[in-house]
């Protein structure tokens, strides 16, 4: 479905390549009309689940400076071993050519890949020349001096935290939201949204007592796919992952539940999701321990959501450099903080969100969004233009309009057409205005995943919660 997915997106207007008139450059989308409502609703309902846990938000900068990356590790730590072909001057990740030559093994050190390049012949996957030159590649942006582009929202949080908690009256736990881009210099983008250059977070910090590692109850949810990095896949509840240790800490597993819920709500199966922990050598410089939520397209799993014990390791390094206390009292002691980090990915998920929503029925496609995902909730139609029928419908779009903002005019082509339109892009409901509602003031109301009307009065639809009951009361899940 990835392929239908991507072709689907470009030639309906949810996402494609950006600056396509240069010939399109690696790693940037553009998100259409659609996806920018989609997006939206994906970091609304984040949003909204965070709330209920009482997050706060920050909205910090994009260009960082210098000091905030070297307290951070970022300078000196977030880089990928890659390597270059001296022939074809193609750069490449250095997993990729090992990939590509069949080598099993990953090097852990620029050291370990010099000898791996010096030991095996390996062919450039472009040209087969033999590749003699690997390095470390630092995946920032240095934009201009000594500023960069942020990797991650999550430092702006950081270098905040005191402020924070201020406003927060001194309160552990605190949780803190950001919304915002992270850009990364990615030396072989791909997939489309998978691998971007400028991509879309929704961070959450978790700021807790390093010796009450807790936050609200957990509560048995429904079974989930579980890897964790000593032995094979588990099918069980996160409580009971927390119960057999699996996941060491309670405040962790209460993210990792919260995380499952969120997806499964913006619409994500849950038998097409699973938690993956980090092996110790793949984890980044800052995290003790790491699972990743990842979504399954075709049969491919890809990482949508990193959930990482960053310990102290960004309060304490903060403190250190900037000579500015990162300590609060609890329990009449000063404490460093211990954060637990759910990091969304929302290209990721959207991506994963309209490749598993997406059927084949009768030969045509159906986008199968919940209801209170899709774009647009209702598309509104005249049978003809004729006969008064284009104003009748013209009014009560302008009406509907009034009580719910996401609604559709559409009066070209067939109805068919404008049918198989609404359902390829998920929008769940359509009403039509025919020649009997010239007679008794009724619409046709047509659901997008049975086709099958029902004959509606006009007035009853324009109450002012026959939408949000249309839309709240049901969805795929
Ligand atoms: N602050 C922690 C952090 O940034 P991460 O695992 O590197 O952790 C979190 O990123 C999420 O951001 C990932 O799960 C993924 O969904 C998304 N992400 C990371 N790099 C990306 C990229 N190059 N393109 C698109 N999404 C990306």
């Amino acid at each position: 479905m990835y392929e239908d997915a991507v072709e689907l997106a470009k030639r309906r207007g949810f996402f494609w390549p950006s600056f396509s008139i240069y010939g399109g450059f690696a790693g940037f989308y553009d998100y259409g009309p659609l996806g920018v409502l989609l997006k939206d609703n994906i970091v609304k309902i984040w949003k909204e689940e965070y709330l209920d846990d009482g997050a706060i938000f920050l909205d910090s900068p994009n260009v960082t400076p210098e000091p905030v990356f070297q307290a951070s590790g970022h300078i000196a730590r977030f880089s990928d071993l890659a390597s270059e072909c001296d022939q074809c001057k193609n750069k490449f990740k250095l997993e990729t050519v090992l990939g590509f030559n069949k080598i099993s093994s990953i090097p852990k050190s620029l050291k370990d890949a010099e000898e791996l390049v010096e030991k095996y012949n390996l062919k450039c996957p472009v040209c087969g020349s033999v590749i003699k030159k690997v390095y470390d590649f630092n995946l920032m942006y240095r934009v201009s001096g000594d500023y960069y582009l942020r990797p991650e929202t999550a430092q702006g949080i950081f270098v905040n935290f005191r402020l924070l908690n201020n406003y927060n009256r001194g309160k552990i736990p605190m949780v803190v939201g950001q919304q915002g881009k992270g850009f990364r210099n990615e030396i072989s983008p791909r997939q489309s949204l998978i691998r971007l250059r400028e991509f879309n977070q929704c961070e959450v910090e978790v700021f807790l007592d390093p010796e009450n590692l807790k936050f609200a109850e957990l509560y048995d949810y429904k079974k989930i796919k579980i890897r964790p990095n000593t032995g094979e896949d588990l099918y069980i509840s996160v409580k009971e992952a927390y119960g057999k240790k699996i996941i060491s800490n309670q405040a962790f597993a209460y993210f990792v539940l919260k995380t499952q819920v969120i997806l499964e709500k913006i619409g994500i199966s849950n038998d097409k999701l699973r938690f993956r922990q980090h092996e110790p050598d793949e984890r980044a410089h800052y995290a003790a321990d790491s699972w990743d939520a990842e979504g399954l397209i075709d049969d491919e799993w890809f990482e949508i959501v990193g959930i990482a014990n960053r310990t102290d390791f960004d309060l304490r390094n903060h403190e250190n450099s900037s000579g500015n206390q990162m300590r609060i009292k609890i329990n009449e002691k000063d404490v460093i903080p211990y954060v637990i980090e759910p990091s969304y990915g929302i290209d990721r998920i959207l991506l994963t969100l309209i490749s598993q929503s997406m059927e084949k029925k009768d030969g045509k496609n159906l986008l199968r969004l919940p209801y209170y995902m899709a774009p647009y909730h209702i598309a509104v139609f005249p049978l003809m233009k004729k006969d008064n029928l284009k104003e009748k419908a013209e009014e009560l779009y302008s009406k509907l309009k009034k009580v719910d903002s996401y609604i559709l005019y559409d009066e070209t082509g067939t109805i068919g057409k404008r049918y198989a339109r609404q359902d390829e892009v998920g929008t769940p409901f359509c009403i039509t205005i025919d020649y009997q509602t010239l007679e008794d003031n009724t619409v046709t109301l047509r659901n997008r995943d049975t086709a099958e009307q029902e004959r509606i009065k006009i007035k009853d639809v324009l109450d002012s919660n026959f939408i949000k009951n249309l839309i709240e009361n049901k969805s795929k899940l």
